[in-house]
């Protein structure tokens, strides 16, 4: 049995392996034809933060499948009045068939699945979003922009990020990230990344210039700056970002035809610009509807690995 909490803990091949299940599954839903791989299962999500995209996706594709989810927000679940998270895991997981956790710390997310029966998946912690990145890599795929990547992160240094360098190291592509001074990525998950980037021949590099980021990028990426749990920071950090905008002056850096990419939501006039976003508009939503299709590829893979 396998957990799905960060990338680091997978191969490139059973990361192309669950990306490919993906697109077949996409392929198929788009023919009408549903495989109930998933009949009589049941996904628990356990959400401590809010969400639109990740339990929208995981409710209708557990569906799709023949499965059912259950949305537990920590307002209702004994986990948010003080239940051990190692209580909360044995609970669930004598029920459930997995488990899908959005929560701060990534130490939650580890401590539950030393206690789970079933595959844990992280829908976002403070410190990874690898679902994200999934359906990220399967939209590259699909406009055939995933051969010679050399990917431009503008912005914080967060979650996405962490889970950037980890795609990359994995993958073996070069990936530049630009943060202002004091927000850089964590220095421990550089460390890793790196050390991994030397299996697979990746190149991380990190600037306080987006300028040195973008140039001759093929693809372009940011995130919100201020992430979920930092809601007091937001002026301050406003202010600190102003010059990290991904505008169209910023793009003309970057290669002619070179991809934007946005986890969302999106806030326009600050991380990005109004007129990138509506011109990329069209990958940035399919990269969300992509969320979908690469995690029920995701279940099933994990699903395969029980045995
Ligand atoms: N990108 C993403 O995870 O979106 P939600 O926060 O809406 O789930
Ligand atoms: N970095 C953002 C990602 C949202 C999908 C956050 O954690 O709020």
């Amino acid at each position: 049995m396998r957990h799905f909490l960060t990338l680091k803990d997978f191969t490139k091949e059973e990361i192309l392996e669950i990306i490919d299940i993906g697109l077949e599954i996409k392929k198929n839903l788009k023919l009408k034809i549903y495989k109930k791989e998933l009949e009589n299962q049941t996904l628990g999500m356990i959400f401590e933060k809010s969400s639109t995209r990740t339990r929208v996706s995981f409710e209708t594709g557990m569906f799709q499948l023949g499965g059912h989810a259950l949305f537990l927000s920590n307002r209702d679940i004994h986990l948010g009045r003080g239940e051990p998270i190692k209580d909360t895991a044995r609970v669930i997981s004598s029920m459930c068939d997995m488990v899908m956790i959005r929560t701060f710390e990534h130490s939650m997310i580890e401590e539950f699945s030393r206690y789970s029966k079933v595959p844990v998946i992280n829908g976002l912690t403070d410190s990874y979003h690898p679902v994200q990145l999934l359906a990220d890599y399967m939209t590259l795929v699909e406009y055939s922009a995933e051969k010679n990547i050399v990917a431009a992160y503008v912005g914080d240094g967060n979650n996405m990020t962490h889970s950037w360098m980890m795609l990359c190291a994995k993958l073996g592509f070069e990936l530049r990230i630009a943060t202002p001074k004091g927000y850089e990525v964590d220095s421990d998950i550089l460390t890793q990344a790196l050390e991994l980037a030397k299996e697979s021949g990746a190149i991380i590099t990190t600037t306080n210039d987006p300028q040195v980021a973008v140039k001759g990028a093929t693809v372009v990426t940011t995130d919100t700056w201020t992430s979920m749990g930092q809601e007091e920071e937001k002026e301050e950090r406003i202010k600190v970002f102003s010059g990290f905008m991904v505008d169209e002056e910023m793009m003309s850096l970057a290669q002619s035809g070179a991809k934007f990419l946005h986890c969302l939501p999106a806030y326009r006039g600050l991380e990005v610009s109004e007129e990138v976003f509506d011109k990329h508009s069209e990958i940035v939503f399919n990269e969300a509807e992509n969320r979908l299709h690469a995690q029920k590829g995701l279940m099933v893979w994990l699903n395969k690995q029980k045995g």
